[in-house]
């Protein structure tokens, strides 16, 4: 029970979470804020580019599209019916995790946070609030048949984890600058 909670809530979540760390490894180029500044401070930052939204974006949906591929021989192996992807549920949560972590850094910034600088809580669920509430929005049927609320409950407990342990991890092997 436990179990097909934990398989479901990680199937359904992955388009969310490789997004973001697909946009570290494409990093790179020009910032979506242009260089602009408000109040003072950079709008984004340097840390929020064109190219490493665009790939990780895409990269969540295709990441999506092989899911569904394996859908079958995985579900039955693991016995539980993990969810498919329709494709605009898929482009929901891939850009939708990208909008949220872009949001973080408006927020960081306003509090006067300069790039890089963790803000523990929001660096952790920004993405996959922004994720879902996009879902939700787009694909509501999909949403509400995917996320019962066993499975969000789930969700919120795997995801800072998972999202900890990926950053120090893309920190030791030196892809990341910092920890979080
Ligand atoms: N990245 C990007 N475009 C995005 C998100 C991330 O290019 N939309 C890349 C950038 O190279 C960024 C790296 O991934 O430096 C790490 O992402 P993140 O930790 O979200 O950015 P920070 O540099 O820490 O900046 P911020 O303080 O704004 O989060
Ligand atoms: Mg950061």
């Amino acid at each position: 029970m436990v179990g097909s909670l934990v398989a479901t809530a990680f199937w359904a979540m992955l388009p969310a979470y490789v997004p973001n760390n697909a946009a570290v490894l494409a990093g790179g180029g020009r910032p979506i804020d242009g260089g602009r500044t408000w109040g003072g401070r950079r709008v984004l930052g340097d840390g929020k580019t064109w190219r490493g939204t665009a790939v990780g974006t895409l990269i969540g949906v295709l990441l999506a599209v092989g899911l569904n591929a394996i859908n079958d021989p995985v579900s039955t192996a693991l016995g539980v019916t993990l969810p498919t992807f329709p494709l605009h549920a898929a482009v929901a949560l891939a850009f939708g995790a990208m909008l949220g972590d872009i949001l973080a850094s408006f927020i960081k910034r306003r509090s006067g946070r300069e790039r890089g600088a963790s803000f523990p809580g929001l660096d952790q669920l920004d993405f996959v609030v922004v994720s879902l509430l996009l879902a939700f929005v787009v694909a509501t049927d999909w949403f509400l048949a995917t996320f019962t609320p066993g499975v969000l409950a789930v969700i919120l407990i795997i995801t800072p984890i998972l999202h900890v342990g990926t950053n120090i991890i893309a920190y030791k092997i030196g892809v990341k600058n910092e920890p979080w």
